[in-house]
């Protein structure tokens, strides 16, 4: 039998409608029903619009009618499009020698960076990561992001990877959230591989990329294009074999040094991620591409390094959506809203900018048409605040959190403060 349910009356209901995926959006382009319902039928959106208005369709449905008592703010459920949040042990011994002063290769030579995330991970049971998929999904709806992106790259072996991807696959019915994968077995040259990058890629694209298929663990393939990683040459190929296998691509590029975004605009890449090194070549060439760019400032504050040039980006024409990057090495706090609100007053982003780069924006980083937006079809994942303007989302930099999370037509979080 169909379930009917009006929700409502909402203050002021940000609904991304008129939201387009690329270029700069200022403040009054936002969208807003005041007093406002959503109706859903089952698990999606049947209609927005005006609560007194939509109150007649849902008596007429037999609808369950949820009435608010206060001012609500309701924004679309939020997207985390890039976390690694599938790990293992911690790295606060890099943390700490890094804001000693300590440089990359002394980390690496005191057996820290991301090998040492490969070998914590590796030591760890498929039901042990599952556990800690759950965890930290959980620590994300409460934050209302409703849909995670999460990738391997701590497995580095066949097997390995196999076994992050299926912990994540057992992960998604567990938690309310919708994890989507990325097999990201493209990190890093694993130091126990004997053989050349080259030889690596060849190997996991011939062995693993069939699985992935077979056992449906994910449609997305990643690479972290670096000089401490992979150089386009290794990756041209790797990603050609991927597509010719209806795999989505996405990238880890130019964080630390420009070649990742080039890669991404020749081979059609959903998304590049990262940006930190980019430069007006780099930003011209993505502004005039269909990729998504991705701002990561969990790893500029966990680094201590630059953001995403965000601002120059929207303003060239590109798409920006922004992600946490949530992983135990460069970006450990794990916390969306907080992170792109203060990349948004550092870049000088409007609160619609920060706000579509974790709704609609982030949905098209994920190549997925059915969130990110409260309109008609999309699923009914959305964030209710206590407040009596939007502004106050964006101002209390992430320490507002939802009064209600709602995640496919059902209340999922409830703040009983
Ligand atoms: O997105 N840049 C490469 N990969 C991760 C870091 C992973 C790690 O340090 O464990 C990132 O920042
Ligand atoms: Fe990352």
């Amino acid at each position: 039998m169909e379930k009917y349910k009006l929700i409502g009356p909402i203050k002021q209901l940000l609904t991304m409608e008129k939201s387009k995926v690329k270029g700069a959006i200022k403040d009054d382009e936002l969208l807003i029903i005041e007093q406002a319902g959503i109706l859903i039928k089952n698990e999606r959106i049947l209609d927005v619009g005006s609560f007194s208005d939509l109150k007649e369709k849902a008596e007429a449905l037999s609808a369950q009618i949820i009435e608010l008592q206060g001012n609500y703010i309701g924004t679309p459920g939020f997207i985390d499009a890039h976390t690694h949040l599938c790990f293992s042990g911690t790295r606060a011994r890099d943390y700490a020698m890094r804001n000693s002063g300590r440089s990359y290769l002394e980390i690496a030579e005191a057996g820290g960076g991301i090998w040492d995330t490969v070998t914590q991970t590796r030591k760890a049971e498929q039901y042990e990561l599952c556990h800690g998929v759950i965890k930290r999904a959980n620590t994300l709806l409460r934050q209302g992001i409703t849909t995670i992106e999460v990738k391997s790259g701590y497995g580095l072996s066949v097997q390995e990877e196999l076994k992050m991807l299926r912990a994540i696959k057992n992960a998604n019915p567990r938690t309310e959230a919708d994890l989507i994968s990325t097999c990201l077995a493209g990190h890093m040259l694993p130091k126990d591989f004997d053989g050349d990058h080259k030889t690596y890629l060849d190997h996991i694209s011939y062995t693993l990329f069939p699985i992935l298929k077979e056992e449906n663990l994910t449609n997305r393939i990643d690479a972290f294009i670096e000089k401490s990683a992979f150089t386009p040459e290794d990756i041209y190929p790797y990603f050609n074999k991927a597509k010719a296998m209806g795999f989505d691509i996405t990238v880890h590029a130019d964080q630390f040094s420009v070649g990742g975004s080039e890669v991404a605009v020749q081979v059609s890449a959903i998304s590049a991620d990262h940006l930190e090194a980019s430069t007006a070549n780099e930003i011209e060439m993505l502004a005039k591409s269909n990729v998504i760019a991705v701002a990561l400032p969990g790893a500029s504050i966990g680094l201590g390094c630059d953001f995403t040039p965000a601002r120059k980006i929207l303003d060239a024409g590109g798409a920006l959506a922004i992600a946490s990057d949530w992983n135990p090495g460069s970006a450990p706090m794990g916390d969306l809203l907080t992170q792109a609100t203060i990349i948004g007053t550092f870049e000088k982003l409007s609160n619609a900018e920060v706000l579509a780069g974790i709704t609609s924006r982030a949905a098209a980083a994920l190549n997925l048409q059915d969130r990110g937006k409260l309109i008609p079809e999309t699923l009914a994942d959305f964030n209710l605040f206590q407040t009596d303007h939007y502004n106050e989302i964006f101002y209390h930099q992430g320490k507002l959190v939802p009064s209600q999370v709602w995640k496919r037509g059902d209340i999922v979080y409830t703040d009983h403060n």
